[in-house]
């Protein structure tokens, strides 16, 4: 039933992209789709009626100058621009000229009456297919990392769920500033693109990063790799994710855990519900804040994270194992704090629950996805864990040696039982939406046959 409800919504929204591909059958058309979303502005070379919606957030720096040009280069290949100023561009540039480029009113205030009756700054959100800050200044970016809705061009940013890029533009000690860096950093681990900034000259005397990327170059990188749009691959689904580590008490203020960050899962969340799911994490102890959108569960033991997973279970479509459970937990963990008397200890330990193969095992359970780390002989012991396991997929890496493990980038191997794919090394969000894809592919082909071998 749930299956035959996604099929029809993904029916729904290819007919509007694509006739062509709505016509194929449903594993190809998932592949396509995914595809056409990635690699192909179908709308920006003119070949689709459909439009790609751009909201360009213009901000105060003096390449606000260039700004219109943008607008230009954006419009001649074949994107809708609507402009959303904030104030102190407005002393760079007139909203006049936006206006005329675009051909659309250009909003800058968040308490105009009249402006947010035609369109409110809701619909606006909801309008843009792609968010582009462009110049994006120092104070923009701080804005934007702590999540400030206190004009319009932030508040829509944050009411979006549209792919962001920033390009950045200012003075080169603000762009190399600790602060401006570590705001970069917060909205690339995000997933906000940054388009530059360049070096060279700058307005004010000095040389050095900082300079706006030109117009030109902005619509060719869009060109060259297209922000992924929110897609509808998972529409209709529920995927539910662990992440994280676990802590295994030892006494009340000792515990046994791994080197686990969460970024991985994290990163799955943020993709799958990119990806259109209803997404549920169940999360180990991290430092990670929860994706937009998607509901976590905080858990600290693997019998916790047993419980919570299998509490959802029965509404979930993909269950992703991605949490580092620690395998072992101490026996009889201490009621109070161990005082130190002998000269050595032992703790007893035993197994903890696996929650994978609990959800792997169900009759009628999930699509279900695991993780295998390993530091030698990588194929061979995943396939013998997706066979023991009898799992639907399983993701494997090398760990060790700065691989893997609380790293910023990582390479996948993923196996299913007909196949194989690799994943180049790539920063984890990044990867983990080439997963998600992967995943979307394989679920479809499973449901169907699922859907087979109950109708015969
Ligand atoms: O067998 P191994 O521990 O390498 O398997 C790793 C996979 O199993 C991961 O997907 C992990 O999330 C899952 N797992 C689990 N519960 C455990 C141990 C592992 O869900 N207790």
């Amino acid at each position: 039933m749930r299956q035959r409800a996604a099929a029809a919504d993904l029916e729904g929204s290819l007919a509007q992209w694509n006739p062509t591909l709505a016509a194929m059958p449903v594993g190809r058309k998932a592949a396509g789709f995914a595809l056409r979303a990635r690699l192909e502005w179908p709308i920006m070379d003119g070949s689709n009626n459909a439009q790609l919606k751009i909201l360009l957030g213009v901000t105060g720096g003096v390449a606000a100058y260039k700004a219109p040009e943008l607008v230009r280069r954006l419009t001649e290949s074949g994107a809708a621009v609507r402009v959303v100023m904030t104030a102190a561009a407005q002393r760079f540039v007139g909203a006049t000229t936006f206006q005329a480029v675009s051909g659309e009113p250009v909003r800058s205030d968040l308490w105009d009456d009249q402006a947010e009756a035609a369109m409110g700054h809701i619909e606006l959100a909801r309008w843009a297919d792609v968010i582009l800050v462009a110049p994006a200044t120092a104070n923009f970016m701080a804005s934007l990392a702590a999540g400030l809705a206190n004009d319009l061009l932030t508040t829509v940013c944050l009411a979006s769920q549209a792919p962001v890029l920033v390009a950045p533009a200012m003075n080169q000690a603000m762009w190399s500033h600790p602060a401006t860096q570590a705001n970069r950093r917060v909205l690339e681990g995000r997933g906000v693109r940054l388009i530059g900034p360049a070096e060279g000259d700058q307005a004010c005397g000095e040389i050095g990063p900082g300079r706006m990327v030109e117009p030109d170059d902005i619509v060719a990188e869009l060109l060259r790799a297209p922000p992924r749009l929110v897609s509808q691959l998972l529409k209709g689904l529920t995927v539910t994710i662990t992440a994280g580590p676990t802590r295994e008490p030892i006494d009340p203020v000792r515990y046994i855990t791994n080197r686990s960050s969460g970024r991985m899962g994290y990163a799955l969340a943020n993709a799958a519900r990119e990806a259109g799911a209803k997404v549920i994490l169940v999360s180990g102890p991290t430092a990670l804040a929860t994706p937009a959108g998607v509901r976590r569960i905080d858990v600290e033991t693997a019998q916790e994270m047993f419980t919570a997973v299998h509490r959802h279970i029965g509404s979930t479509d993909i269950f992703i194992g991605c949490a580092a459970v620690a395998d072992y937990r101490p026996e009889a963990p201490a009621g109070e704090k161990l005082k130190r008397s002998e000269s050595s200890m032992s703790l007893s330990l035993v197994r903890s629950a696996d929650t994978l193969v609990s959800v792997a095992e169900l009759d009628d359970g999930p699509f279900t996805v695991g993780f295998a780390a390993e530091t030698e002989h990588l194929e061979r012991h995943a396939r013998q864990k997706l066979q023991a396991k009898k799992l639907d997929m399983i993701a494997a890496n090398e760990v060790g040696r700065g691989k893997g493990f609380d790293a910023q980038n990582n390479a996948l191997l993923v196996l299913w039982p007909e196949g194989r794919a690799e994943l180049a090394r790539a920063p984890k969000p990044l990867l983990a939406q080439r997963l998600i894809d992967l995943i979307a592919q394989r679920y479809d082909a499973w449901a169907t046959d699922d859907n087979a071998e109950h109708s015969a």
